[in-house]
C-alpha cells in the first residue's frame, strides 16, 4: 500500500469549494495536488498558493489556479509534508529545501494538515538532519559559526555536487545533531545567527497529522 498516496488523498477530503489552499512541497503532497486537480476538473473553485517552484510546476500541469501569497489576506487550509514529526506535533521540514516559503505559507494559514508515511513519526526529533536556510552572502562564515557552536553543519549539495540554492537564492546547511533534546531552545538559538534566514523546526505547527499506516490512515489532532 502506498502510504504517501493514502495520506495525501485523505487530506484532500478536507477541502471545500471556494477555499484558498496552501500547497506544500514533496512527494506526499503530490497526491493531494492530484486530487485538487480532479476537484477543479469537477467544477470546484479553488485557488492555490505554492510553497516552491517545484509545486507551482506540478500545480500548473494540473490546472490548479495559483495566486501569490501577497494576493490573499489568509489561506484557509495548507496541506504539507514533513520529514519528522514528534508526539507534540513538532516537526522537521525542509528536506526538499522549501522550508522558508513553507513556514511563511503556514503562518498565514487558518488550518494546517501534515501528510506523511508512518515512518516519519518519531519520539525525538533530530535523526533527520535539520535544514537551516542561510543567506548566501557570507554563508561560509555563517557555516563556520554554526560549526563553532557544535551544530555539525554540512552544506547541502545537489546530486551533481553543486551548491544547492533554494527558491529564494539562499543556501542550506543541514545540521547533523542526531537528537534534538529541546527543539524550542534550539529554534531560539538558531534565530540569533545573523546569517540564518530560517530553520526547519516547525513547533506545534499542524492542526492535524495524517499518516498512511499499512492499509489505513491515522489522524491525529493537535
Ligand atoms: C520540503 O522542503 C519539505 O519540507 C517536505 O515537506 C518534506 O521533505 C516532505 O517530503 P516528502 O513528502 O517527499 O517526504
Amino acid at each position: 500500500m502506498n502510504e504517501k498516496k493514502q495520506a495525501g488523498e485523505y487530506a484532500a477530503g478536507f477541502i471545500k469549494d471556494g477555499m484558498t489552499i496552501g500547497l506544500g512541497t514533496g512527494s506526499t503532497v503530490y497526491y493531494a495536488l492530484a486530487k485538487i486537480g480532479e476537484f477543479i476538473e469537477q467544477g470546484m473553485t479553488l485557488k492555490g498558493v505554492a510553497t516552491s517552484t517545484a509545486t507551482a510546476r506540478i500545480a500548473n500541469s494540473m490546472h490548479i489556479p495559483l495566486i501569490d501569497l501577497n494576493d490573499t489576506e489568509k489561506i484557509d487550509l495548507t496541506i504539507d509534508g514533513a520529514d519528522e514529526i514528534d508526539p507534540k506535533f513538532n516537526g522537521i521540514k525542509g528536506g526538499g529545501g522549501a522550508l522558508l516559503r513553507e513556514k511563511l505559507v503556514a503562518n498565514a494559514s487558518d488550518k494546517i494538515i501534515w501528510v506523511a508515511g508512518h515512518t516519519k513519526l518519531v519520539q525525538k526529533l533530530g535523526k533527520f538532519p535539520l535544514p537551516v536556510e542561510v543567506l548566501s552572502f557570507g554563508s561560509n562564515h555563517t557555516g563556520r559559526l554554526l560549526e563553532k557552536e557544535h551544530l555539525h553543519p554540512i552544506l547541502r549539495k545537489t546530486k551533481t555536487g553543486e551548491t544547492f540554492y533554494t527558491d529564494s537564492g539562499n543556501v542550506i546547511y543541514d545540521l547533523h545533531l542526531d537528537e534534538i533534546a529541546e527543539p524550542g531552545k534550539l529554534a531560539e538559538r538558531l534565530k540569533q545567527f545573523t546569517g540564518v534566514v530560517e530553520h526547519g523546526l516547525f513547533l506545534a505547527h499542524p492542526n492535524v497529522v495524517i499518516t498512511g499506516t499499512g492499509g489505513s490512515v491515522v489522524i491525529r489532532e493537535n
